[in-house]
């Protein structure tokens, strides 16, 4: 396996960060299948895309970073907690919200003609000249063709439809354009990945890129990609949205962070689910 220098540990262990190198735990789980339900097999492992120069060569789902009993949770739906929510999702779909009488099924029928869209977020909305989440096509349907009250980024109601969708997704290719309009956005957050930040002056990069496979504290170091998101949080009992991990990570590094839904979160989201391309949607993944 080609891998990158182990040169910034130095910066790592800075401040409160201390690393353990433990070398028999560094590697992903070397020949685990993701199953989910017996049925929909999900490859977790892929080529990097060429754009990434190398930095990247295989790509490793977070799902092979994480102990068997997390990786088991994921595997079945009757296990995973964040079934409960994705079924207030579904629930949602078909209730009728707002002043013009309407649910999600009105419009768009069944859920199942969502998929492929999760794989495909963030993206250039053209008529709002602007790269958009899901959570903001969600929001605008609501807005502009139901009558409905707009859903906050963090919300549970907004994190239950956005686990909703992203199962429709399950097993999908990650099929991000970075391309055309897309560009700049893309430009943007492959800038903020590699910028440092806080007092700990770590970029992403620094994390996910160099150390990937080793600990840091107590945790196995993923590539960070997102294609498990939302994920359900055992430490927090509840659903994490894209945004809200990466709120995580920057405050991880003693940074006063981006908000959830910001412009630089969102071109931030467009670099790294590009980064994932290769791998297959997810969500809703199990993380401790
Ligand atoms: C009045 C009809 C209507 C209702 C109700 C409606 N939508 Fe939409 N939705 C649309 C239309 C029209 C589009 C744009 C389709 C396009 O541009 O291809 C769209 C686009 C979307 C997209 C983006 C799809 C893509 O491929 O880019 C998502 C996600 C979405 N809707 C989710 C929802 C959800 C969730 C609800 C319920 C909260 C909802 N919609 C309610 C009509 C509706
Ligand atoms: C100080 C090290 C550190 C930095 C810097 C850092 N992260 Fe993380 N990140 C972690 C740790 C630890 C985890 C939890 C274990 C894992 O999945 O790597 C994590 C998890 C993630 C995950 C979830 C992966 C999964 O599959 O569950 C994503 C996405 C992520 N980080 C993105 C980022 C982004 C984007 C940045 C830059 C804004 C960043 N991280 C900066 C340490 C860091």
């Amino acid at each position: 396996m080609l891998r990158k220098s182990r040169t910034t540990i130095a910066a790592l262990a800075l401040g409160a960060v201390t690393l353990g190198m433990t070398p028999a735990l560094a590697d992903p789980h070397p020949d685990a299948e993701l199953v989910v339900n017996g049925e929909i097999t999900i490859p977790t492992r892929g080529t990097a895309p060429a754009y990434l120069d190398g930095h990247l060569t295989e790509l490793y789902s977070g799902w092979l970073f994480r102990e068997d009993e997390t990786r088991a949770m994921q595997m079945d739906d009757f296990d995973n907690p964040a079934m409960v929510f994705t079924d207030a999702g579904l629930e949602a779909w078909d209730t009728v919200e707002g002043t013009e009488g309407k649910s999600c099924a009105t419009c768009h029928h069944e859920i199942e003609s969502m998929a492929g869209v999760r794989a495909a977020m963030p993206k250039y909305n053209e008529k709002a000249g602007d790269l958009w989440s899901l959570e903001e096509y969600i929001n605008a349907c609501r807005t502009e063709r139901m009558g409905a009250e707009k859903l906050k980024w963090n919300s549970d109601k907004m994190k239950a439809m956005t686990l909703a969708l992203s199962i429709q997704s399950r097993g999908m290719p990650i099929s991000v354009n970075i391309d055309g309009p897309s560009k700049p956005y893309w430009e943007q957050g492959r800038e903020i990945y590699y910028t440092r930040y806080g007092q700990l002056e770590m970029s992403c990069a620094n994390c996910h890129e160099d150390n990937w496979g080793n600990m840091i504290r107590a945790d196995h170091l993923s590539q960070g990609h997102i294609n498990a998101f939302p994920v359900y949080r055992l430490k927090d009992a509840g659903v994490v949205s894209i945004h809200q991990r990466f709120v995580g990570c920057v405050r991880d590094t003693r940074a006063e962070t981006f908000e959830a839904g910001s412009p630089e979160f969102k071109a931030l989201e467009l670099y790294v689910a590009s980064r994932g391309v290769g791998l297959a949607i997810e969500g809703a993944g199990v993380r401790p």
